[in-house]
């Protein structure tokens, strides 16, 4: 199973992208992580230009997205909302709507501030956004508040809550892609 990860930072040293580098680690076994990395490429979303050849970090986007089974969104807050050039990306891969590479797509959206709430506002604004889009928006949480003092200098999420919550949230992502077989009980 691939999961895509994307980072709604642009940051080198970015805590989102660090967190998307933890769950990596936390992922259940057969699946893997690959994180798509070309956000700053992506123009400004303009219906005009959905009429001419389809840029290149656009294509490579929605080919991203097409070949996972399921995307992990990790997003800071500006200003209590998603980042622009996040909600821009998101604006290209709805369209065109009735064939878009979102629609039903499993997403988990996680998020990570350097302020006390890790990012809730905008974690909440993200699924409104993707859930609009038509993609399967998964129950779960993690919340990085006060991030820098939550990963060491080898960018390793230290605390043991957050990585369980983080865990935890994977395998529901996980399990809405291929649910694992109940056990009978005997
Ligand atoms: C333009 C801007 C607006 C911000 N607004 C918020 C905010 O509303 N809430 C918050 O918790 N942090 C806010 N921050 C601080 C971010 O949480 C912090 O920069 C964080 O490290 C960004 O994530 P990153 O490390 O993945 O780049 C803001 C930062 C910037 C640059």
């Amino acid at each position: 199973m691939k999961v895509l990860g994307i980072s709604g930072s642009l940051r080198r040293d970015s805590y989102n992208t660090k967190l998307l580098r933890a769950a990596e680690e936390l992922l259940p076994p057969f699946v893997e992580l690959e994180v798509w990395d070309e956000l700053k490429a992506v123009p400004p979303f303009d219906e005009d230009d959905e009429l001419g050849p389809e840029p290149a970090a656009v294509a490579s986007l929605r080919r991203a997205v097409a070949g996972a089974d399921a995307i992990l969104f990790a997003t800071p807050e500006y200003n209590g909302s998603v980042p622009g050039q996040l909600k821009n990306a998101i604006d290209w891969l709805s369209r065109p709507v009735a064939t878009s590479v979102l629609r039903g797509k499993p997403v988990l959206v996680v998020g990570a501030s350097s302020g006390a709430f890790g990012a809730v506002w905008s974690q909440a604004e993200l699924r409104k956004v993707l859930a609009t889009a038509g993609a399967r928006v998964v129950d779960g949480e993690v919340a990085v508040g006060h991030a820098p003092t939550k990963f060491d200098e080898l960018d390793t999420l230290v605390a043991e809550e957050l990585r369980d919550e983080l865990r935890e949230s994977l395998e529901v992502l996980a399990d809405e892609v291929a649910p694992r077989p109940v056990a009978l009980a005997v």
